[in-house]
């Protein structure tokens, strides 16, 4: 049984002050649900004061990325070591990141293997574009993102990973993938590839999130597939909705 996993990707939303608030809004409605993973990912500025916030809480604090070199002279970047001390998970290539920022398989696979040695939970995000989808390339891109991506890591390492497919025309758009849809790829371009690569252990333990425009409203039509464990969830997290979603997660 692989216990369900939701998280909230802030983006570059709320000033440190704004987190605080909406953490302490959603605080206890999250508590409440035991059987569920439940993490916040803020911007790294207010990651110290929402980390406060919960240290005694079962809520756990993510960051939206991490940089693949412990220290050095790379200026406006945040190390691996330096997020743990304040957080146990990183969302590590979002699309948004290999869209807008230059962002490879291989830069992918470089702040997956930080993220291990510092002992943080990532959460690798893989997912097609609109074109990639429309021309029908769906299967090879996401395959390929996940065998780059996961290049030289240990099956002992795969263990705390947790993959997010979040197709890229599917997010912060309204225009959600339909769960079937979403289930069968994520069946074939993450759960065999990981299985063809690390054995059949490690792929039936993976837990796998789908990611793109997921509400309370429609989360339940995801959890309740097979191959779903979990959202990724952006605009959502940001409100009480967020609560409704992780509550579905808890009762499928
Ligand atoms: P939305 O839920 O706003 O579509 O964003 C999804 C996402 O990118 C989460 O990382």
């Amino acid at each position: 049984m692989r216990t369900p996993f939701v998280a909230g990707n802030w983006k570059m939303n709320k000033t440190s002050t704004e987190a605080k608030a909406l953490i302490l809004e959603l605080k206890d409605g999250l508590e409440k649900i035991t059987n569920v993973e439940i993490v916040v990912c803020p911007p790294f500025i207010s990651v110290p004061a929402v980390s406060n916030l919960l240290e005694t809480s079962s809520i756990g604090v993510g960051t939206q990325n991490v940089h693949w070199e412990d220290n050095g002279a790379y200026t406006g970047e945040i190390s691996a070591p330096m997020v743990k001390e304040f957080a146990n998970y990183v969302i590590i290539g979002h699309s948004e990141r290999r869209t807008y920022f230059g962002e490879t398989d291989e830069t992918v696979n470089l702040r997956l293997k930080a993220a291990l040695k510092a002992g943080l939970i990532p959460i690798v995000c893989v997912g097609e574009t609109l074109e990639e989808n429309e021309a029908g390339k769906t299967f090879d891109i996401v395959s390929n993102q996940i065998r780059n991506g996961f290049t030289g890591i240990t099956e002992s390492e795969m263990k705390s990973v947790v993959v997010a497919y979040e197709p890229v025309w599917a997010i912060g758009t309204g225009k959600a993938c339909d769960a079937e849809t979403a289930n069968e790829v994520i069946l074939k371009t993450i759960r065999e590839p990981i299985q063809a690569m690390f054995g059949a252990d490690v792929s039936s333990e993976l837990r796998i999130l789908y990611g793109g425009s997921v509400k309370g409203s429609n989360a339940k039509e995801y959890f309740s597939q097979p191959d779903i464990d979990g959202a990724l969830v952006g605009g959502a997290s940001l409100k009480p909705d967020f609560i409704d979603i992780a509550k579905a997660a808890g009762a499928c």
